[in-house]
């Protein structure tokens, strides 16, 4: 069977965590009857430290239901140039909230308070579009796994709202980011008025992600989430795969890391232009083609004629995701199918 390291969303949810959907108690999640997802909903708000949470089916609907209770249409989020929420939501947020984005742009994905903060412009008055929100993404997806520093975050978060601006965590990877700094999901909560988690990438669970905020601003997107079209029914019987995946696997995140580390250090002994294993904090392992003389097409189309996938994210830029479903044994033969792959023929 071939080896999937295109994302850490292809995992399937295991015996264990399918008999934990199966004897979920439910509800009628729209009448707030689903015992399961309130519960989740509680759960994962209390470890942010926030006062409310909202199960949404993609983290793509909780980043947008977040950034819509924060910035009104004609008025701007800051997000670093490769986010998610302005590569990869496929301009929702103009679309469905009139909302105007403008970019910073970074190495790595790695956020520096001061970028940010020096294309910021509240009250800009009536010629100019003024700033109510800045998004982070930790860890950075297409940055590389990036793991966002704590200091860079406080020091961001304090001089933002001193400017009235409001701050927006993209934490579909957060857990990853928290297993790797040591730093408390709480710690990451207090910075940010608005948080959307994943529960579907490397927790494993099959679907899920929970919006975060105040009482006013969730009961305010469930409103939204139900207007989108993104009301659900019983569906205790997949937030009970979100509480199993809390429950078990987190901590083994680590292994994953590893994993990625050893790919990393593996392909840089072949060549160091390849990738920079220091700079692979998480899951995410970034490999640059420019110099190796192969296209990112062309390196994905030898893996997968060895039995392994990875994804082409740009001309000459390539990523590997390990995840869950991914073992040691996995991880040397994917280097080796690398490795003879990479030769340039
Ligand atoms: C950083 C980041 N944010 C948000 C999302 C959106 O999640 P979903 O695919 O569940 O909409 C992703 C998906 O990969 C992501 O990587």
């Amino acid at each position: 069977m071939a080896i999937d390291l295109r994302s850490d969303t292809v995992t399937k949810p295991s015996e264990a965590m399918r008999a934990a959907m199966a004897s979920a108690e439910v509800g009628d999640d729209v009448y707030g009857d689903d015992p399961t997802v309130n519960s989740l909903e509680e759960r994962v708000a209390a470890m942010f430290g926030h006062q409310a949470g909202l199960f949404t089916p993609t983290g793509s609907l909780a980043n947008q239901l977040a950034i819509r209770a924060l910035v009104k249409p004609g008025e701007e989020l800051l997000v670093e140039t490769r986010s998610h929420i302005v590569r990869a939501e496929l301009g929702a947020a103009a679309t469905f909230s009139g909302i105007t984005t403008r970019t910073w742009p970074s190495t790595d994905g790695l956020l520096k308070a001061d970028d940010a903060l020096a294309i910021a412009h509240e009250n800009a008055g009536p010629y100019l579009v003024s700033t109510k929100a800045i998004a982070v993404e930790n860890t950075h997806n297409f940055g590389g796994g990036t793991v966002q520093p704590i200091d860079e975050i406080a020091k961001l978060s304090s001089a933002a709202h001193a400017r009235g601006i409001a701050m927006h965590l993209d934490g579909a990877r957060i857990w990853n980011a928290h297993v790797a700094s040591g730093v408390s999901c709480a710690e990451y909560g207090k910075h940010f008025d608005t948080i959307s988690v994943c529960l579907s990438k490397g927790l494993g669970a099959p679907i899920g992600s929970v919006m975060l905020s105040t009482k006013e601003r969730v009961a305010e997107a469930r409103i939204w989430r139900k207007r989108y079209g993104a009301g659900m029914r019983q569906v205790g019987i997949i937030a009970a795969a979100a509480h199993y995946a809390l429950d078990n696997n987190i901590a083994r995140l680590a292994e994953d890391h590893a994993r990625a580390k050893k790919i990393a250090t593996a392909l840089a002994a072949i060549d160091s232009s390849l990738v920079d294993p220091s700079k692979v904090h998480t899951n995410i392992v970034g490999l640059e083609l420019s110099k190796i003389g192969i296209t990112a097409a062309e390196l994905t189309s030898r893996c997968k004629d060895a039995g392994l996938w990875i994804s082409a994210l740009g001309p000459h830029y390539a990523r590997l995701v390990t995840h869950l479903d991914f073992d040691d044994a996995q991880c040397d033969q994917s280097i080796e199918i690398l490795k003879r792959a990479l030769v340039v023929k």
